[in-house]
């Protein structure tokens, strides 16, 4: 059987209808609910195999969900499912968002059926604008929790937490006390922000934001909408406030919060400008060759943590260990800023990976994978 026969099984046992809502789990033999940037990645995978009805139905079930104010939350509960969390709602949703990946997924779709586009793009507006509207501080946008950056343990967030070298039990009881602390506000995104418990400009969150105001512009122009140069207008600015990314110091750039960039930015994040496609040719070719330096170009790049920095853990969750969608992000940037062969390698190495098994994330050192077997959106290699 070939890999592809293997994983659409996995990704057909995955799929669940719940409520006339069509989605699939990122795994379902470990992750029960749906959440907001893996259905994107789905919706991505459908489109590129030519499932074009379930691209859309993922989304659609995204935008059924969608908040009065228009936040997309991060989670949303199978119609029997038990919540883990105290979200402050009696909705069958989290309270909190993910990077927003909805715009870029429907512009895949866009190509095939605009009409869908078309209807769904007023939900979608009201998504970049309350992200706006709550979120950003001159035009970079923050993330209020861990878990809105989609990479849960990052060790970024260590020395925003005040935390050296956690467990994995101090950094859960961080983020639930977090979580707390933000449904106390009401999930008032401002007035949690003015504490700084967490409010953090994220690099990849804010990377995907750009690539995603560009997919909004797109959007705006191919369906004819006048908000096209109220979107052109927000991007060309989020790419000038980019800048404040850049630490002089250290000549990467870098997450930060109120009290400056972040200890640790010696990860993957540093190559997030690409995604943002920000950069010169010579800026991209000076990341281009930090990345294939011994740090981080290990047997199987790339590795969430350089691999000589004192946090490098080869096994640990968002802690050194290769991720397939954020290979397909570097993937896709690469091939954009014109660097076609480190994106064939990576993506080569990315299929050696998922040959042993759709697992969630891997060793970068020794290939092993971790975490569940029959994870959806490792199926991003066949988008490389
Ligand atoms: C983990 C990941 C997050 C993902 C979720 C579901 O929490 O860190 O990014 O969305 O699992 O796959």
């Amino acid at each position: 059987m070939s890999l592809k026969t293997d994983y659409l099984k996995i990704l057909k046992n995955n799929q669940r209808n719940s409520g006339g809502r069509f989605f699939t789990l990122p795994s379902s033999s470990y992750y029960p609910h749906q959440w907001f940037w893996d259905s994107c990645f789905h919706s991505i995978i459908y489109a590129s195999f030519g499932q074009f009805q379930k691209a859309e139905d993922e989304l659609k079930s995204l935008l059924a969900k969608q908040w009065e104010n228009g936040m997309i939350p991060h989670m949303i509960y199978l119609n029997d499912a038990r919540f883990d969390e105290d979200w402050g709602t009696n909705q069958m949703t989290s309270s909190i968002t993910q990077p927003p990946m909805i715009a870029y997924a429907m512009e895949k779709i866009c190509k095939r059926n605009k009409k869908f586009v078309k209807d769904m793009f007023e939900q979608l507006e009201k998504y970049y604008d309350w992200l706006y509207d709550a979120r950003s501080e001159d035009y970079l946008l923050s993330i209020v929790h861990p878990w809105e950056s989609g990479l849960d343990d990052f060790v970024s967030w260590d020395s925003v937490l005040c935390l050296e070298n956690p467990d994995k039990k101090t950094l859960a009881d961080k983020k639930r006390y977090l979580l707390a602390e933000y449904v106390k506000t009401g999930h008032d995104s401002r007035r949690f922000m003015k504490r700084n418990l967490f409010n953090v400009k994220c690099l990849v969150f804010n990377s995907i934001y750009i690539l995603n105001l560009r997919s909004m512009v797109t959007l705006a122009k191919v369906l004819g909408k006048n908000s096209e140069q109220k979107y052109q207008n927000r991007l060309d600015k989020t790419i000038i406030a980019y800048k404040r990314f850049f630490d002089k110091k250290t000549g990467v750039y870098t997450t930060f919060d109120s009290n400056g960039f972040v200890k640790n930015n010696n990860n993957f994040s540093v190559f997030f400008p690409l995604v943002a496609g920000v950069l010169t040719e010579e800026e991209a070719k000076g990341l281009v060759t930090k990345m294939k330096t011994h740090d981080f170009w290990t047997k199987y790049p790339i590795p969430t943590v350089a691999k000589t920095d004192k946090s490098f853990e080869a096994d640990r969750y968002w802690r050194g260990t290769v991720w397939i969608n954020i290979n397909w992000f570097l993937c896709k940037a690469l091939r954009k800023y014109g660097f076609f062969e480190v994106a064939d390698e990576i993506k080569k190495k990315s299929l050696e990976l998922v040959k042993t098994g759709f697992y969630e994330y891997f060793n970068p050192i020794t290939g092993e994978g971790h975490g569940p077997d029959d994870f959806s959106w490792s199926g991003l290699v066949f988008d490389m």
